[in-house]
């Protein structure tokens, strides 16, 4: 896709947020990237706009059955003023196979990747400098085309908005407590799990209260079919430390193949800490706990980068991980992914663009 990108420029310029209210999602900046699709033309009328509200047709599909897809990265501006993404070629790609999955017409990766570069320029002063601070990357595509029949639509709208964040949970790195749900399931295999849909998150939000409730921070999600085998911690992977071996659930159709995931787990081959990628049970995680070997876990994704699991209840049973504490891999790996991102360590992997 050759096309220029149009650009309208906005009156006047909002005023910033201070860095340290910040939090994560609650702020937008000036201007945003949209671009259409019409099955007649394909992609088209790419564009960088004033961020306004959006204007669309109350029987535009995505309001009835749902075809709504999104990604999430990070800029962030390193000490010499450098802009920096992480990773950025992974989202383009899992966006697409969100797009495949539902139906969606497939983006030009390599073009969206050059408009969000360009709206990040527009937007550089966006970026906060901040401890822990970075401007969130919210890619999303929806259906427009009105029409209430049951099938993919025909007209689609891609947007891309920049929101500045601080950390995703209040404080950066404190370990959490997780409720095992035993009733509710996130993904089944077969579905879209191991996709980046919207929908997957409103499935999420029942447990989520519950847990809530109950005095938790989030869940853990056992497979659908067993009710058995880990899959993931609320939006995030799970890894868990056990007598010195690094251990994810195995993508498996249901799980979502995070980037963040991917690059913790680069990291560890890196410095040579074994790390196997298994179908592992819950009581596995338990019974490694009562032979004292369980040392750390902790959850991975691009909002909260690493989030340690301080407490994790079960069938009315309740264990504490490394006493509340944050475990030293966990710190390290957090330390060493951040560093990459901001520019502050060297990046042997050639992650950041
Ligand atoms: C992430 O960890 O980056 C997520 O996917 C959470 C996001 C939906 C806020």
């Amino acid at each position: 896709m050759k096309q220029e990108i149009a650009f309208i420029q906005r009156a006047d310029l909002k005023v910033k947020p201070d860095t340290a209210s910040l939090g994560f999602g609650k702020y937008f900046s000036d201007y945003m990237f949209v671009m259409d699709y019409h099955t007649d033309i394909g992609w088209n009328d790419p564009r960088i706009i004033p961020y306004a509200p959006l204007t669309l047709d109350p029987a535009s599909m995505v309001f009835h059955y749902g075809q709504a897809i999104f990604e999430g990265l990070k800029a962030y501006k390193t000490a010499d003023g450098t802009i920096q993404l992480f990773r950025p070629e992974k989202n383009m790609k899992r966006l697409n196979e969100s797009c495949d999955r539902l139906c969606i017409p497939l983006i030009d990766e390599d073009f969206l990747l050059h408009a969000i570069k360009q709206l990040i320029v527009t937007e550089k002063d966006w970026i906060p400098d901040g401890e822990g601070t970075s401007l969130y990357i919210r890619p999303f595509i929806f259906s427009t085309e009105p029409y209430l029949g049951v099938r993919a639509s025909k007209q689609y709208q891609l947007l891309v908005i920049l929101s500045p964040v601080g950390a995703y949970y209040g404080n950066q790195l404190s370990p959490v407590r997780i409720n095992v749900e035993e009733h509710y399931v996130r993904a089944v295999i077969g579905g879209v799990g191991h996709v980046k849909t919207a929908g997957n998150y409103a499935a999420s939000l029942k447990a989520q209260e519950k847990a809530e409730a109950n005095g938790f921070a989030q869940i853990l999600w056992l497979d659908a079919k067993e009710n058995k085998y880990v899959e993931e911690v609320g939006s995030m992977n799970i890894f868990f430390k056990i007598n010195g071996e690094v251990i994810t659930p195995r993508l498996n159709g249901s799980i979502l193949p995070g980037v963040t995931r991917d690059s913790v787990i680069e990291l560890l081959k890196y410095w040579n800490i074994p790390v196997r990628e298994v179908k592992i049970s819950i009581e596995e995680v338990f019974a490694a706990y009562e032979r004292g070997e369980l040392e750390e876990a902790f959850g991975s994704g691009t909002a909260a980068v690493i989030s340690p699991v301080g407490e994790l209840n079960w069938n009315d049973q309740t264990i504490t991980i490394n006493d509340q504490n944050i475990g030293q891999l966990s710190q390290r790996l957090y330390n060493e992914m951040t560093g990459i991102q901001l520019g502050k360590k060297e990046d042997p992997f050639n992650w950041t663009v």
